[in-house]
């Protein structure tokens, strides 16, 4: 009899990505996807503690299912992930009613350990980390493409191509829950997109902590082969509409890599470029290894080669030891580069990374103004950027449609809503002349041809 799996993601794409897996490998163990926590045979939480405020939100839905595993003995619970990694056996003495304690690098074995909680009758704990840890090839059933994982926009995947980080910035927890970094071979990669595009997909975005580093320690013996022939050679897959990626590290980006802006079609014209702070002594803490004219010289040269490019980043307020001169420095940063969109985040102390043991750490109530003034400045100037495509001419592809209208996204990665009636679906691409901005969408409306 099929039984019921759960899957909760939280975090990045990269969890959105193993999560997709690991509901692929439970299908072939008799599990089908459900919508429904409570009644779940099984839950799998894969989890992300890059900030102190996720973990906590693992924290509380695990207490949350303790209390339905009393009503359903039978229930099992799977923590996958950052968490996992992070907390291994700890979890299972805070948490005793979790079975499984999942590591990042063995989410692909996970239908034996599930075998083994049930053979056990014990909590099991996964979370080895091997320094010869190579990602296996891993193709996309038939099942997954046709979007019953549960994901709304089937057209849409994303495909992993390295995993793990070497930077070490002081702050990030990331060298230590995803282990070292390896690429996988771009014939994986190629073989996995192609497979996506057979059956239906128009976009793809290439995931991995850095991808800008995507090759310097290959999976194996493949090959090794940098990030912009990656890119070219997935380009060329016939049929592939777009062409996205993330996340890129300022220190590693090559004139290679902004050059294919200019000169891969299918690319599409938005990047997010993580700067973190707009202070070289605050940056040179962070460990990040650019100052903050590096940075600029870089999105100059993005400019030049791409003037239509929609730039985000990320930026880390209440770093310990940030001054006022030093915010004021991310404020004007801001101003420099008119970002179109960031996530800022108040600086968190996460466990075993150096930054902890800093000194100066910043308050909340201090972190908490800094983020207000920063976000509601960025809230500006986004809409400004947005204001900037009014009356222009934009290609979308169409996400969903209902019956008042559809709602599709431009290559600048942009959500655009038009409340006219279309018999065009999700994945085909038109032409829309924009009409009206928002902070986090815009309006648009095409002609239809007669
Ligand atoms: N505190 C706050 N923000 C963090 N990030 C990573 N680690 C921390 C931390 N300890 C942010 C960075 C990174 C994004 C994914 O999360 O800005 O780019
Ligand atoms: Fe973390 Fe820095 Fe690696 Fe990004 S580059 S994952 S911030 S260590």
């Amino acid at each position: 009899m099929l039984k019921n799996v759960f899957i909760k993601t939280f975090g990045c794409q990269m969890n959105e990505r193993d999560s997709e897996i690991m509901g692929q490998i439970l299908s072939s163990h008799g599990y089908v996807e459900c919508n429904d926590m409570e009644s779940a045979d099984l839950v799998i939480l894969n989890t992300c503690t890059i900030r102190a405020k996720a973990e906590q939100k693992v924290m509380s839905l695990l207490g949350a299912l303790r209390k339905i595993k009393t009503q359903r003995p039978g229930m099992k619970i799977c923590v996958a992930g950052c968490v996992a990694q992070q907390e291994g056996d700890h979890l299972i003495q805070r948490m005793p009613h979790v079975d499984l304690v999942l590591g990042t690098q063995n989410i692909y074995d996970l239908g034996t350990y599930i075998a083994r909680t049930t053979e056990t009758g014990r909590p099991v704990i996964a979370t080895g980390m091997s320094k010869a840890f190579q990602i296996p090839a891993f193709l996309p059933t038939d099942r997954e493409a046709i979007g019953s994982t549960g994901d709304l926009h089937p057209f849409r995947r994303f495909v992993t191509i390295m995993q793990g980080c070497d930077n070490y910035c002081s702050y990030c927890v990331v060298p230590y829950t995803r282990g070292r970094e390896i690429s996988r071979s771009a014939q994986d990669i190629v073989a996995e997109v192609r497979k996506f595009v057979d059956q239906g997909v128009k976009e793809i975005t290439l995931l991995g902590q850095n991808v800008n580093s995507y090759g310097r320690k290959p999976n194996g013996t493949a090959r090794p082969c940098s990030f912009p022939e990656l890119l070219h050679q997935v380009a060329e897959i016939r049929g592939l509409h777009r062409l996205r990626f993330t996340t890129s590290h300022p220190k590693d980006l090559s004139n290679e890599l902004i050059g294919c802006f200019r000169d891969i079609a299918i690319l599409c014209p938005q990047f997010h470029l993580p700067v973190q702070s707009g202070s070289d002594a605050v940056l040179k803490r962070m460990n990040r290894h650019y100052t903050v004219a590096d940075y600029l010289e870089r999105v100059e040269a993005l400019f030049a080669c791409r003037p239509d490019l929609a730039l985000t980043t990320d930026i880390i307020v209440g770093f310990p030891g940030e001054t006022d001169e030093d915010f004021a420095l991310t404020m004007d940063l801001l101003e420099r580069v008119r970002f179109h969109g960031s996530f800022s985040f108040k600086y968190s102390d996460r466990p075993g990374v150096r930054s902890c043991n800093f000194d100066g750490k910043i308050s909340e109530q201090v972190k908490s103004e800094r983020l207000a003034i920063f976000q509601r400045r960025q809230d500006e100037i986004s809409l400004e950027r947005n204001g900037a495509y009014v009356g222009s001419r934009q290609e979308i592809m169409i996400e969903s449609t209902g019956d008042s209208g559809f709602q599709g996204r431009t290559g600048t990665n942009h959500i655009v809503h038009v409340d006219q009636h279309t018999d065009l679906g999700p994945g085909d691409p038109l032409e829309v002349e924009i009409y009206h901005a928002g902070q986090h969408s815009l309006k648009g409306r095409f002609h239809p041809k007669h």
